[in-house]
Formats: C-alpha cells, structure tokens, sequence
C-alpha cells in the first residue's frame, strides 16, 4: 500500500515523458519513479536528459534517455520503436513538451506563431498518436497532456501559447471520446504559474514580473513542479480510473480570480 493513500497502480509500467529532461518533465519522471514505474524520457537536450536520467536512477528506477524532437513525426515513431525495443510497452504518455510564447501579438512573426503551434500542439498530437497505436491495440493505456490555465483562461500578448494550450484542451476530450471504448483515457493538466526555468527565463527576459504574479494568485505563491507531478501520477494512476476527457486546472485559484 502507498503511504499517501491507495495504490496508483503504477509499479511495472512503463511511462514515458516528453520534455522529461527538466522543470515539470523532470519532477513528473522522478515522481514515478517513487512510483515503482520503469520511465522513458524523450527530450531535445542530450546533456540535460543523461542528467535527468541519472537523476531518476538514483531513486531506483530504469530510465532511457532518447533523444528526438516532439515536432518531427518521423523521429517521435524512431523513439517510441526504440521504447518498444526497450520495454515493449506503452502504459502511460505524459505529454509534456511545451514553451512559452509572450509578446504583443502584432509583433508575432510567423515562424514564432509556427514554433508554438508545432511544439504545443503538433508535437502532443504526434505523441499521442504513436503512443494511442500502442495502447489502442493492447487494449489499456493513460495519456496525460500538459495544458495551461491559459488554455482555459485568456491574457493579453499569449494569442499562440493559448491558442495551442487550448487546441491541447479540446484535442484531450477528442481523443477521449475516441480511445474511450478500447480502455484509453485521456485527460489534461492545467498548470498555473509554475517555479521552473521557463518561468526563470521570461522574467529574465523582461516579459513578467514574479513578485506580480504572486500577488495576483489568491493562494499567493508560486506552484511547484513537484505540486504538477503529484497530479500528473494522479491522473495517470488508478485512483482516477473513471476520469477521462478531463482538464484539471491547478493554479492556486488564478483563473477563478475576477481580479479588480
Ligand atoms: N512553468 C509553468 O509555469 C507552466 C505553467 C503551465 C503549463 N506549463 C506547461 O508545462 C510543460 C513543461 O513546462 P516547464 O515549465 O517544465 O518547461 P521547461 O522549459 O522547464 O522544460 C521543457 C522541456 O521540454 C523540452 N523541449 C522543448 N522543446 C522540445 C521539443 N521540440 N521536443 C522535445 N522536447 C522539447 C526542453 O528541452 C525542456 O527539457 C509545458 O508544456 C508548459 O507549457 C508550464
């Protein structure tokens, strides 16, 4: 029995994450990890990904790293036929890869408008897809797919990120709805602001301020990776085997805030 509550049911499976190599990605992988699941992590950044790696043996569990961009469809089936080779299985798919994209939407060019639309959005389609064959066949599976509170909520000078974090939303019940009768859920996580790089690197940028961010949020703190994690195994587990087609917003109470 797991120490937190009932059992996720997650011990053996194999998971695999996108964007696993840090941030959200990394938390998710250790958290299943301490899970007892065997992990696949599939990022852009070689260095990073041996890193998380080591990070996530440490706590005992198998991990492979596999190197390929969530934007090439050719290399995310070259990944998932190297996670076949490795496990032979596909339980559970965090779809996790994204980037930001924040700037006054008259300024968009339109390769910046593209890359958020083939990461955002192209990219979990591509993985869902290749891990959906698996599980479509073998009759079982659990996809988590990151969204964003501003896939549920609008702000000004995010028109790409919410436009694809919203596609995210309505590609999650889709799928749902689809995959739902070969024992395939589907559900979304929707993050608010989140203490990661990502988030380092825009107030590095100029393009927010954290300290206003906080005082905007009425639970008045940042979420942390290890908080989306928590969720991420939740969702992904048993405990919420008759949830799918679902969005769970996490944002310490942001996007109910009809701020003044
Ligand atoms: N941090 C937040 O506040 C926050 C809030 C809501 C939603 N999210 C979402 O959560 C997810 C993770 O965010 P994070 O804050 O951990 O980001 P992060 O920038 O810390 O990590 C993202 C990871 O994805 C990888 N990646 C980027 N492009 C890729 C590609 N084309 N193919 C494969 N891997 C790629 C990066 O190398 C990196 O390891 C994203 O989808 C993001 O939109 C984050």
């Amino acid at each position: 029995m797991h120490p937190s509550g009932p059992e996720t049911g997650l011990r053996g499976q194999t998971v695999v994450i996108t964007g696993g190599a840090r941030g959200i990605g990394l938390a998710c992988a250790q958290a299943f990890a301490r899970e007892g699941a065997r992990l696949a992590l599939l990022d852009i950044d070689l260095d990073a990904l041996d890193a998380a790696c080591a990070t996530v043996r440490a706590l005992g569990a198998t991990c492979l790293p596999v190197q390929a961009s969530v934007t090439d469809a050719t290399a995310v089936a070259h990944a998932f036929s190297a996670i076949d080779a490795a496990y032979g299985r596909v339980d559970v798919l965090i779809n996790n890869a994204g980037v930001s994209a924040n700037k006054p939407t008259l300024d968009v060019t339109p390769d910046e408008w593209r890359r958020a639309v083939d990461i955002n959005l192209n990219g979990v389609f591509y993985c869902a897809q290749a891990a959906g064959r698996r599980m479509v066949a073998a009759g079982a599976g659990s996809i988590v797919n990151l969204s964003s509170m501003y896939g549920v909520v609008a702000a000004p000078d995010r028109a790409a990120y919410c436009a694809t974090k919203g596609g995210v939303v309505m590609l999650t019940e889709s799928l749902a709805v689809e995959w739902g009768p070969h024992n395939v859920r589907v559900n979304a996580l929707a993050p608010g602001y989140i203490d990661t790089d990502l988030l380092r690197d825009l107030q590095a940028r100029g393009r927010l301020s954290i300290d206003r961010l906080v005082a905007r949020t009425p639970l008045r703190r940042l979420g942390t990776a290890d908080e989306v994690a928590a969720m991420a195994v939740f969702l992904a587990g048993a405990q919420s085997a008759f949830m799918t087609g679902h969005t769970l917003v996490a944002d310490g109470g942001w996007s109910r805030y009809a701020y003044l």
